[in-house]
């Protein structure tokens, strides 16, 4: 039984709703996942048959929160147009924008107008994370923080920024990346804040949460404690995490509460043609409209809506946009594929390649391997 169980006030599953707000910070341009977001905002993107933030906003209603605050600043638009006020989801959606990115913090500041409550939980709209919110919750209030953070304790902390705790689990400092980090717990990027802390974060300029507020809050002695848990986390900011965390996804190794009794090797949307003999794998996920030939073998693959793929092709670890036409016999590996870009018949293309939207590859072009 988790700790928001015990804690009948916490208990979602009775229905009973949280004082607390949920803010999301969705306003980045997602530059690492060019060019699938060029037009659409990385939280916005089809993640396992969902645009990735419904997962997250699933999770927040499962918590038994009901008022989220959107901070957005790229392509604003895209996300009311997409979920108007929530109440399809059961929530009541609120959108700040930024009209230039503030940052993390500055974002956070941003959203201050519209906090109901004296606990807010802010999330990265980027993350993937298995953490149960009523336990990272539970801690802030039996340690009577000012701030909590998400740690979540991963095998390779070199990769990140980390944050060691004392043995009550108050947070002492927080480090940049290092060769030799002093503890594998890193930040998780969802934080739990008093709301006159987000109140001291300056109006009006870009602050990074990070960089200034965190080192900030400590060097005034305010009470900063660390969550820590061994969750499935990823940051699914880059193509190969974003490939990853769809299909963890789609196979339930990570859960979200839209795909309850769904999960399995592949996802295909109901509306998706797939031939006799297509062998689908590793999670991957066929979207609306999309058809795919005979004796096609797709691995750990996103394939969004209306693409076409011919008769033959093999497709593993990679991300293909809307409307893409894909000729018989390719063989596409670990490569991002740009909306409408038409890839031609035994095509090969590998290690990481960005086809630009639009682009048309001949039959049997490109056969070397690029970083690029
Ligand atoms: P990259 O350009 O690929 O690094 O992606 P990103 O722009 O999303 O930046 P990053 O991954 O560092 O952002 C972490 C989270 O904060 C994401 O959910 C972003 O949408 C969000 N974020 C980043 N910058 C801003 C900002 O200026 N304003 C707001 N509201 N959110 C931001």
């Amino acid at each position: 039984m988790s700790s928001s169980e015990k804690n009948g006030s916490l208990d979602a599953s009775a229905g009973a709703s949280v004082d607390v707000d949920a803010v999301i910070l969705v306003g980045g341009k997602g530059t690492r996942l060019r060019p699938l977001t060029n037009n659409t905002p990385k939280p916005m993107l089809p993640t396992a048959g969902h645009p990735f933030l419904k997962h997250l906003l699933a999770r927040i209603k499962a918590a038994g929160i009901t008022h989220v605050v959107l901070g957005t600043s790229f392509k604003a638009e895209v996300f009311e147009d997409y979920f108007g006020d929530g109440s399809d989801l059961g929530l009541e959606i609120e959108y700040v924008v930024e009209d230039q990115p503030l940052g993390t913090g500055g974002g956070i500041r941003n959203v201050y107008d519209k906090l109901r409550h004296d606990t807010a939980v802010v999330f990265n709209g980027d993350v993937l994370s298995g953490a149960d919110l009523g336990d990272i919750l539970a801690t802030h209030r039996e340690k009577e923080a000012d701030l909590t953070m998400h740690l979540v304790r991963v095998a390779n902390p070199r990769a990140f920024g980390c944050v060691p705790t004392d043995a009550d689990g108050r947070v002492l400092e927080f480090l940049e990346k290092t060769e030799d980090p002093p503890t594998d717990q890193i930040n998780a990027g969802c934080y739990v804040f008093q709301r006159e802390l987000i109140a001291s974060i300056p109006a009006d300029r870009v602050v990074s949460v990070e960089r200034e507020t965190f080192p900030q809050l400590l060097q005034e002695g305010r009470r900063v404690y660390g969550h820590v848990d061994t969750s499935y986390w990823r940051d699914m900011g880059t193509p190969q995490d974003f490939v990853r965390g769809s299909s963890d996804l789609v196979r339930g190794i990570a859960f979200s509460p839209l795909l309850e009794g769904q999960t399995g090797e592949e996802l295909v949307d109901p509306s998706a043609g797939v031939r006799d003999g297509v062998i689908l794998l590793g999670g991957t996920v066929v979207g609306r409209g999309t058809e795919i030939g005979a004796g096609c073998r797709l691995d750990g693959t996103v394939v969004f809506d209306g693409v076409t793929i011919e008769p033959g092709a093999f497709i593993e670890n990679s991300i293909i946009s809307s409307g893409v036409r894909i000729g018989a016999n390719a063989h596409i590996s670990g490569c991002v594929i740009g909306e409408g870009a038409q890839i031609g018949a035994r095509c090969e293309l590998s290690s990481g390649m960005r086809v630009f939207p639009g682009v048309v590859i001949p039959d049997g072009g490109i056969r070397f391997s690029s970083d690029q």
